[in-house]
């Protein structure tokens, strides 16, 4: 059968997603909103192959096994079962976003191979269907869709819970400036901690009806290029998701005495007249919600904190994209 080869790239939420209506589905308790980032992506080609008697998973150049080469496979068994068709699949992924280190990888990883399995597998789906798909490999990715701003309508089930595209050309001053401070590997991963975090914290129907609350408001911040209403909105929101971490029981933290050296940075060049916004993901990094204009005032302030600290620009970028083949 014919090679497809996908290419989607990562997106930071702005309200976020986390925790589970239903987990089987992935169907989320809150509508979320992101911003799909040029600079980090995931390319992934994917073959079925009758020769193969299980599937074969490439991630930069290594052959996973074990529990993520299953999370592939599950994956792939539902687009299977969609094409009807029972064949092994060679997958080979190419990731340009530092894997779990909370900069997303998994919506990147999930929509492009969505992308490029269910064209391999002989299936023509929608951008609707595709998002749909993408959710079930993991939730975020449903956003990775579309370019620009993107809305996770949270629906009810497998039907109505999908992303659509708010603005996918976006011709404003936005732009997220990444704060690596630690590119190892997260210990918790986002599937248990919002699954512990919804199960435990006192506080978590607060975050769910806060964050819903913010979906028109949100809209609204997008369609005025209001970036003040926008990025205080977004903080507050990544905050208040931490604090829902911080309040399960047993508690955890994704966030680090650097994280919060970053935060706090943000805040007080505020202070000084410039608009930077955090938000911060199931890991420790933080991403500043800026403009171009302000980069290089922003990245002075943190080499004088942090001198060896490493930092990556993205600015808003494109949706799905699937070619016939191996290269893209
Ligand atoms: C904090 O999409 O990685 O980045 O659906 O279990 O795979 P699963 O979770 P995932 O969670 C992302 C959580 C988040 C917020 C967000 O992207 O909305």
């Amino acid at each position: 059968m014919q090679a497809y080869t996908a290419r989607a790239h990562t997106n930071i939420a702005l309200l976020k997603y986390w925790g589970k209506a239903n987990p089987q589905e992935i169907i989320p308790t809150t509508t979320s909103i992101s911003l799909t980032l040029d600079e980090f992506y995931t390319d992934t080609t994917v073959q079925f192959d009758t020769a193969l008697t299980e599937d074969q998973v490439i991630l930069n150049g290594e052959t996973l096994t074990g529990k993520s080469s299953e999370k592939v496979s599950k994956f792939l068994d539902i687009v299977r079962s969609m094409a009807n068709i029972s064949t092994r699949a060679y997958v080979k992924s190419t990731n340009h976003v530092p894997t779990a280190a909370g900069l997303a990888s998994s919506a990147s990883a999930f929509a492009a191979l969505a992308g490029a399995a269910s064209r391999a597998a002989g299936l023509e789906l929608s951008l609707e269907e595709l998002s749909r798909l993408a959710r079930r490999g993991s939730g975020s990715a449903s956003r990775s869709i579309y370019g620009g701003f993107v809305e996770w309508v949270r629906g009810v089930d497998d039907q109505t819970s999908f992303a659509t595209p708010l603005v996918e050309d976006v011709d404003w001053d936005i732009q997220l400036l990444t704060v690596v401070v630690n590119d190892q590997p997260k210990k918790i991963d986002s599937r248990g901690g919002m699954q512990h975090t919804m199960a435990t914290s006192p506080f978590y129907q607060a975050w769910v009806d806060n964050t819903n609350a913010l979906t028109v408001p949100m809209e609204n911040a997008i369609a005025n290029h209001d970036f003040t209403q926008l990025g205080q909105m977004a903080e507050a929101n990544a905050l208040q998701m931490h604090a829902t971490n911080t309040t399960a029981c047993p508690p955890f933290n994704y966030l680090t005495d650097a994280s919060w050296t970053v935060i706090q940075m943000a805040a007080q060049l505020r202070q000084e007249g410039i608009d930077v916004y955090a938000t911060m993901d199931a890991g420790p990094n933080v991403k500043l919600i800026s403009k171009a204009a302000d980069t290089d005032q922003i990245q002075a302030r943190l080499r004088q904190l942090m001198p060896d600290v490493t930092t990556v620009v993205a600015t808003p970028g494109p949706g799905l994209q699937i070619v016939e083949g191996e290269q893209i």
